[in-house]
């Protein structure tokens, strides 16, 4: 392994646990971002300045960087950029998934027909183009119906129409957020939001976790759908389990994904599973690299940097073991200028927290929240139930207080 090289696309806070794992397993690392001061970048000893949207600009630089420090695998994490890794990969001549199977990851539109095609089970909806055809198709789907870009992530203009919505408003707002200027609406599927994430082996989709996300905020934060972390294992019983296990399978096949990780946002409604969205890559949250680890006894990121850089891969190392119940929150201070965040440091002292991030500081501007990337960090946590695991998280999220000076002059604790 010592001979062998990883490129990590991107360089973020969120890719950094990435960096270290691949230096603990004795790989070297390049890194690339468009960022020059991003942080994984003191963990890589080449980087490539060139944006993780940008697949020319990153095989350019990563077939000049190859040519004198010879490149092994493609990965990234926390960063939906599988064109990105693919066009790397086949570009190097390195394992990896297909850019036809990565086009249609990152392709709503392309992806809910191709899976519509094949007979999985997705949301009822179609491609809108006007606001008079979305009414339309309100009027036969009925409320809420979901709209969202067909090429953006991380929740961006993703909206949730109710009955209290301006429907023509959240249409132009979403299309404004699409690079080919195309909006899905989708009825809004009532039932569990479920995330899971495993890898492909040999055409298997082997699948660590399925995960609870916890969508508590649907109301605080409307028309925007917005998640606030989750807990692992989630709640399922052996039959649904089954049911999620099948319907990743069957879209690891449509999308034509033989080996690499995957990553997909389902709903589970009784016994029914909706598939939502699938990308060829790993997800955020610190899943891969930690939650999944504690909980499910899969150190999935390090099977993923194994697979990528063409080391094998043992099925039975992809297999769930017993673990520890880990939650997830998020910190979502109020929109102003940070002044002070108090008890932060202090969360150390309970030895049933597991990662914490902050990501907001004094002097920073919190904005609205309108996607996951307004968050101002997390807390993980360990429990003996899901139960207590998810009362800590909660805990710790309430000891840390931002305080922001509001746009209008106030100040104030919230
Ligand atoms: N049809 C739907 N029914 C229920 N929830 C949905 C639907 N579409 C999207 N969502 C919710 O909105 C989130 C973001 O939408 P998604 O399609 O996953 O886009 P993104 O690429 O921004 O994550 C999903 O994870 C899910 O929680
Ligand atoms: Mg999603």
């Amino acid at each position: 392994m010592r001979s062998k090289r990883l490129l990590i696309v991107g360089a973020g806070q969120e890719q950094v646990p990435l960096y270290r794992l691949a230096l603990d397993m004795g790989l070297s690392v390049t890194g690339s971002d468009q960022n020059p001061g991003a942080p994984g970048f003191a963990f890589a000893d080449r980087v490539l300045i060139a944006s993780t949207r940008d697949p020319d600009a990153t095989v350019r630089a990563a077939l000049a960087s190859h040519g004198e420090r010879p490149i092994s695998g493609v990965i990234t994490i926390a960063n939906d950029a599988p064109v990105t890794v693919a066009a790397a990969a086949l570009a190097l001549g390195l394992p990896g998934v297909s850019l036809h199977s990565a086009r249609i990851a990152a392709n709503k539109r392309l992806q809910y027909d191709l899976f519509r095609e094949r007979g999985l089970n997705v949301p009822e909806g179609r491609e809108v183009e006007s606001p008079e055809d979305l009414d339309a198709f309100i009027g036969r789907s009925g409320l809420p119906v979901i709209v969202k870009p067909t090429d953006n992530r991380g929740a961006r203009g993703v909206f949730r129409i109710t009955r209290r919505s301006d429907a023509a408003a959240l249409f132009a707002r979403s299309r404004a957020m699409c690079d080919e200027g195309r909006v899905l609406a989708q009825k809004f599927v009532e039932g569990d939001q479920v995330s899971a994430e495993g890898l492909v082996l040999d055409g298997e989709a082997l699948i660590a976790m399925f995960s609870g996300r916890n969508y508590e905020y649907l109301d605080r934060y409307a028309p925007h759908v917005i998640e606030n972390g989750g807990w692992l294992p989630g709640r399922f019983s052996a039959g649904q389990a089954q049911a999620m296990r099948a319907a990743m399978q069957s879209a690891a096949e449509a999308m034509g994904i033989e080996n690499g990780p995957i990553k997909a946002d389902l709903v589970l409604s009784g016994g029914q599973v909706t598939i939502l969205e699938v990308t060829a890559r790993l997800g955020g949250g610190y899943a891969a690299t930690d939650s999944i680890p504690i909980a499910a006894g899969i150190d999935l990121a390090r099977q993923a940097i194994l697979q990528a850089v063409g080391e094998p891969v043992r099925r039975e190392d992809l297999l769930p073991k017993p673990g520890q119940p880990v939650a997830i929150r998020f910190f979502f201070p109020e929109p102003g200028l940070i002044e002070s965040v108090s008890g932060y440091e202090e969360l150390s002292r309970h030895p049933w927290i597991v990662l914490k991030r902050l990501s907001l500081g004094p002097g920073d501007a919190v904005q609205a929240v309108t996607d996951h990337t307004r968050r101002g960090g997390c807390v993980m946590t360990v429990g003996a139930t899901i139960d207590e695991a998810d009362a800590r998280a909660r805990q710790a999220v309430s000891e840390v207080i931002f305080n922001t000076r509001r746009p209008g002059g106030h100040d104030g604790p919230v």
